[in-house]
């Protein structure tokens, strides 16, 4: 019998029908996947670590659907550890994948990038929906070929000697200000409350997200497969 693979969403689901959570928390963590909004935030080759965990965190509390890693780099790393849990993480090794799968899943591609055809995020009035929101690798931004085939380059004006922002900060600037633009747009009401999280689990709580990380990070080296 051929089993069918299981989305982040059903796994987490799986997960949380064996741990023993409290139902306050199993509500919190479902409430919070009804709560996703429909776009996704991307990031070509990144080089350190501490950046993809700023974004993936980024993609987390702005409630963005999922969250892909374009490239050859490695995004597993001790340091995303606290922003990945939740957040599900596509990796995606070659650029003709990533661009059938943005094609596949309906999204609108918003490079982040500054150059001479980039927009300024000051001239954008709405941006184009559902957007996957793309940023570059530290040393050498975005390639060609994805810049090519967006349908949107912003750019966040400014600039000092020191020409570009933080990868993971331009990030933030971007999807928040995308939603902001949108915030009359009920597909992208971010105003929706979480129950309260309740009394910490210590430990328990501890070794169950260790497994769910065992398992997530299984099915990362999977799809790298
Ligand atoms: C540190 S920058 C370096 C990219 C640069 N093109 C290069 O050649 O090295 C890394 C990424 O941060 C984002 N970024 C940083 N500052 C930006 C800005 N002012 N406007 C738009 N994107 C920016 C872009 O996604 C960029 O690819």
């Amino acid at each position: 019998m051929v089993r069918k693979k299981m989305s982040f969403w059903e796994e987490v689901e799986d997960f949380l029908s064996q741990a023993p959570l409290t139902d306050h928390r199993r509500q919190r963590i479902l409430a919070y996947k009804e709560s996703l909004l429909p776009f996704a935030v991307g990031i070509y080759n990144v080089h350190k670590a501490r950046n993809a965990a700023g974004l993936i965190r980024t993609a987390h509390v702005s409630r963005a659907r999922e969250f892909i890693v374009v490239g050859e780099r490695d995004w597993t790393s001790a340091e995303t550890r606290t922003a990945d849990q939740w957040t599900d993480i596509k990796i995606i090794r070659e650029l003709d994948q990533f661009l059938d799968y943005v094609k596949e899943r309906g999204y609108r591609l918003v490079s982040v990038e500054k150059n001479e055809r980039s927009v300024s995020l000051f001239e954008i009035e709405r941006y184009p929906t559902p957007p996957l929101i793309f940023l570059g690798t530290e040393l050498g931004g975005i390639p060609e070929e994805i810049l090519a085939a967006s349908d949107l380059v912003v750019h966040i004006p400014g600039g000092g000697l020191v020409p570009w922002l933080n990868v993971s900060v331009a990030g933030g600037i971007v999807v928040f200000d995308f939603l902001q633009k949108h915030k009359d747009d009920p597909a992208y009401d971010l105003s929706r409350e979480l129950p309260a999280p309740g009394v910490r689990h210590g430990f328990l709580e501890f070794r169950h997200k260790s497994e769910l990380r065992r398992r997530q990070r299984e099915k990362a080296s999977s799809q790298d497969g």
